[in-house]
């Protein structure tokens, strides 16, 4: 479990991002002619479809010229590569045991999709330290210019590793279905990354519900209890139907939106990755954030 101590010195960091001088000296250093778009897709409860809409989006968006890399960040439980139907011989654990840098480990999914790998069944991987997140985030850093968009695909809950997934992410996708316990626990993650890491926009997927309308439901209930209890604004994304076509592609370990292009799923698919290639990027600048603070922990630690 993340000790007090690293929650504190997340805080302080917290002090650090408003040093308007030192953030403007670090983003004139970063700066790049068009910045590599950093989503997360995540969600409070488990097995509500982030992986699915992680690969699929990520096709999709790789089919219309975009360069992606998929960041599997559910790091003691990657299944990613299970879901695309390849076998990577390296992953992040290898990364972590010093193996291995990103750049090495990785590979090449359908649509030239490019993915980074988690470990399956390791279970230190789920309890990193800050200094191993950041070490990774650092090393991520140096090769994420190469790319358009960087679609990170976070563990459920709110473990210390998906709540600063999250944060380093410049747009926070969180995932939701009709059931009264993911909504629950969409509320929940969005009060621990509001109150504590300081998020206050999110955009919402609403994932298997039976009509448009059962989706349109589900964001109106959760907003009007983010509205009473909590300072943050959800954006309405999109929604994936509940479609059979998902399952059946899940078990021959290809895509729905390669195996049946034209399901009601695919086409969802198909028109989120357009609202994500033609809106405009969020403007955050938590990526340089977190390198800015992964480069002064780093050289307090030497
Ligand atoms: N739109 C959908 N229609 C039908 N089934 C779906 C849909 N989306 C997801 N599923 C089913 O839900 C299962 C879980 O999806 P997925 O693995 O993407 O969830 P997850 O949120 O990544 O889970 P975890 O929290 O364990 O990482 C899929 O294997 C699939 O069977
Ligand atoms: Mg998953």
């Amino acid at each position: 479990m993340e000790s007090k101590r690293q929650e504190n010195k997340i805080i302080r960091f917290e002090n650090i991002r408003n040093n308007r001088n030192r953030k403007a000296k670090v983003m004139d250093k970063k700066r790049r002619k068009t910045p590599t778009r950093i989503i997360a897709i995540t969600s409070g409860k488990g097995g509500v479809g982030k992986t699915n809409i992680v690969a699929n989006l990520g096709y999709a968006l790789s089919k219309t010229g975009n360069k992606v890399l998929i960041f599997d960040a559910d790091l003691g439980l990657g299944n990613i590569d299970i879901l695309l139907g390849i076998t990577p011989q390296y992953n992040l654990s290898h990364v972590i045991n010093g193996e291995k840098s990103i750049s090495d480990i990785i590979v090449k999914g359908p649509a030239n999709l490019n993915i980074l790998p988690a470990s399956s069944g390791i279970q230190e991987m789920t309890g990193l330290s800050l200094d191993q997140r950041l070490e990774m985030l650092k090393d991520l850093d140096s090769v994420i210019d190469k790319y358009d968009i960087l679609l990170i695909d976070t563990a459920a809950g709110i473990s210390s590793n998906v709540l600063h997934f999250n944060t380093s992410a410049n747009e926070i996708m969180v995932v939701v279905t009709p059931e009264p316990t993911s909504i629950t626990d969409a509320y929940a993650l969005m009060k621990i990354l509001s109150l504590k890491y300081d998020e206050k926009d999110f955009k919402l997927i609403v994932n298997s519900a039976v009509t448009m309308d059962e989706a349109g439901d589900v964001f109106r209930q959760l907003n009007m209890v983010t509205n009473r209890f909590l300072d943050i604004s959800i954006e309405y994304f999109g929604a994936i139907l509940l479609d059979d076509n998902v399952k059946k592609s899940v078990k021959q370990q290809k895509l729905v939106s390669e195996l049946a292009p034209v399901c009601t799923a695919s086409r969802s698919f198909a028109v989120l990755a357009k609202k994500i290639s033609t809106l405009p990027p969020q403007v955050k600048t938590n990526w340089d954030r977190q390198m800015d603070w992964a480069q002064m922990h780093m050289h307090r630690a030497d």
